[in-house]
């Protein structure tokens, strides 16, 4: 099922918990000399609107990047990476364009590292394919981001980050993000693995986190969650999480623990 579309949430809470944690793993990944390459299962077109009539529908852009976009304090607190990503697609300025993981990763990685994008819809498919026609380190691929991903490692020497980002339209897809884990690891050890998943009142996440830790450990699997409205009013997501799973004594300084945990 491909009825989701991320313009109508690009900018919102979870994306700028998500991008802050992206931003920060990939600002300690290039402060190495080692080429990075770098997955994404689910990329989304990568260059988002936060005026359309689509992301103003929801309003979640207005109480998430837009707003933070004119607080200074706040602002001063997010990586500079990341920051300069959003100037980046903007002419300088901080809107109302906003870049996608895609366009936030490539923004940070260097001539030497590599970026590997699936996504199935195919307008979104189309969109992700022209907002990054010009990078040659990027490939874009239209096809199931899992298969895609394991078809793919491991590349050889390179460190790698591998960021797994559904809509969880469907349930299944909570265990499918965990089986995708442990395939990973099992095939590519050096590889460090970022989850995102929402914070719903059915508390769906919690079998992704309890599939997750029967095969990694504490010191590998780190999580990260940050909260914006009660869990018990019902309301739709309250909040987002990050699952970080890293071989830690792979990779020196990986033990960190993602933003806000
Ligand atoms: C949450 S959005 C991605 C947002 C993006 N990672 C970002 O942060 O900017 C999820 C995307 O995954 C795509 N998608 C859904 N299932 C997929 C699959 N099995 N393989 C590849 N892409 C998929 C959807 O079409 C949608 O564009």
């Amino acid at each position: 099922m491909l009825s989701y579309q991320h313009i109508y949430h690009a900018g919102n809470a979870a994306d700028i918990h998500k991008h802050r944690a992206l931003a920060e793993i990939l600002d300690r990944m290039t402060a190495r000399g080692r080429p990075v390459s770098y997955f994404e299962t689910h990329a989304g077109r990568a260059l988002y609107d936060l005026e359309s009539t689509e992301a103003l529908k929801t309003g979640e852009a207005a109480r998430g990047w837009l707003k933070i976009a004119g607080d200074a304090r706040t602002l001063a607190d997010l990586p500079k990476s990341y920051v300069s990503a959003v100037r980046g697609v903007n002419d300088g300025a901080l809107g109302p364009n906003y870049p996608g993981s895609p366009l936030l990763a490539a923004s940070i990685l260097r001539a030497q590292d590599r970026l590997h994008l699936f996504e199935l819809h195919p307008k979104e498919h189309a969109a992700l394919s022209e907002s990054v026609l010009s990078d040659r380190r990027i490939s874009v691929y239209r096809a199931d981001g899992y298969e895609g991903v394991l078809s793919l490692i491991p590349p050889p020497r390179n460190a790698g980050l591998v960021l797994v980002d559904p809509s969880y339209e469907v349930k299944s897809e909570y265990g499918q993000a965990a089986e995708f884990a442990a395939e990973l690891f099992a095939r590519w050890r050096d590889a460090t693995l970022l989850i995102w998943y929402p914070l719903l009142p059915a508390g769906r996440h919690e079998h992704l986190l309890s599939a997750l830790r029967k095969h990694f450990g504490d010191g590998d699997l780190t999580t990260s969650e940050t909260c914006w409205s009660d869990p018990s009013s019902g309301r739709g997501m309250y909040g987002s999480g990050l699952a970080r799973v890293c071989f830690t004594r792979n990779v020196p300084g990986s033990g960190k623990n993602i933003t806000g945990s």
